[in-house]
């Protein structure tokens, strides 16, 4: 059997099983899409929102990217962010990095990725350049690496305030709340590092004032 195959096999034995346990279940998640989250994640295959957080289809709103980015260019992210808070209207959106991730390790180091990666990389160097100061207090080169994946969370979750999508929900719904987290590969724990709620004071240069 090829190892693809194997996939197959196991999501008809899934679905059967799902079937079995809850005969309805295919039927009301067809129906309704309302999960209350959207989750910008690192598409580290280590790292499955759902599996993690012990929830079902239908609660939460997925985008994953290497090392979790938000960035104000990426037409994808922007697409989702839009559709999960304007439509969805989703009450949470979760950026959840991970210690050990590979995309943060890359970006601390001097080696050419090439061209595409060199480009999408180049923004954690950026959050390692804003943070500088701290970054090199740390001797422990382990904890720098930590560290650095909890400040990059922080600084996407800043991104996300800095759209036009977020300040006008916060505006006119006072919704959604953002939150910045860092789960451990090695425990599985999620570590909740930063939090802006809705209507959080964003930096006035950011701030649009026809919205
Ligand atoms: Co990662």
């Amino acid at each position: 059997m090829k190892t693809y195959e194997r996939l197959l096999l196991e999501n008809k034995a899934w679905a059967q099983e799902k079937v079995e346990d809850d005969p309805d279940y295919f039927n009301r998640l067809t129906h309704i899409q309302t999960p209350e989250f959207l989750w910008i994640g690192c598409s580290d295959s280590r790292v499955p929102a759902n599996e993690i957080t012990n929830t079902q289809p239908g609660e939460i709103f997925v985008h994953r990217n290497v090392a979790n980015l938000v960035i104000h260019t990426d037409v994808n992210l922007l697409s989702v962010l839009e559709y999960a808070v304007v439509h969805l209207k989703v009450k949470h959106v979760i950026v959840c990095g991970h210690y050990g991730c590979g995309g943060v390790k890359a970006a601390m180091t001097n080696h050419d990725f090439k061209q595409v990666l060199n480009m999408w990389l180049r923004n954690i160097k950026d959050v390692y350049r804003l943070h500088t100061d701290e970054l090199a207090d740390i001797k422990d080169e382990e904890q720098k690496f930590d560290r650095l994946v909890e400040l990059n969370v922080m600084e996407q979750v800043q991104h996300l305030a800095k759209t036009s999508i977020i300040q006008k929900a916060w505006q006119n719904d006072q919704r959604p709340d953002l939150h910045g987290w860092v789960y451990g590969l090695k425990n599985g724990v999620i570590n909740p590092v930063f939090e802006m709620k809705a209507g959080t004071p964003i930096e006035k240069l950011y701030q649009y004032d026809d919205l």
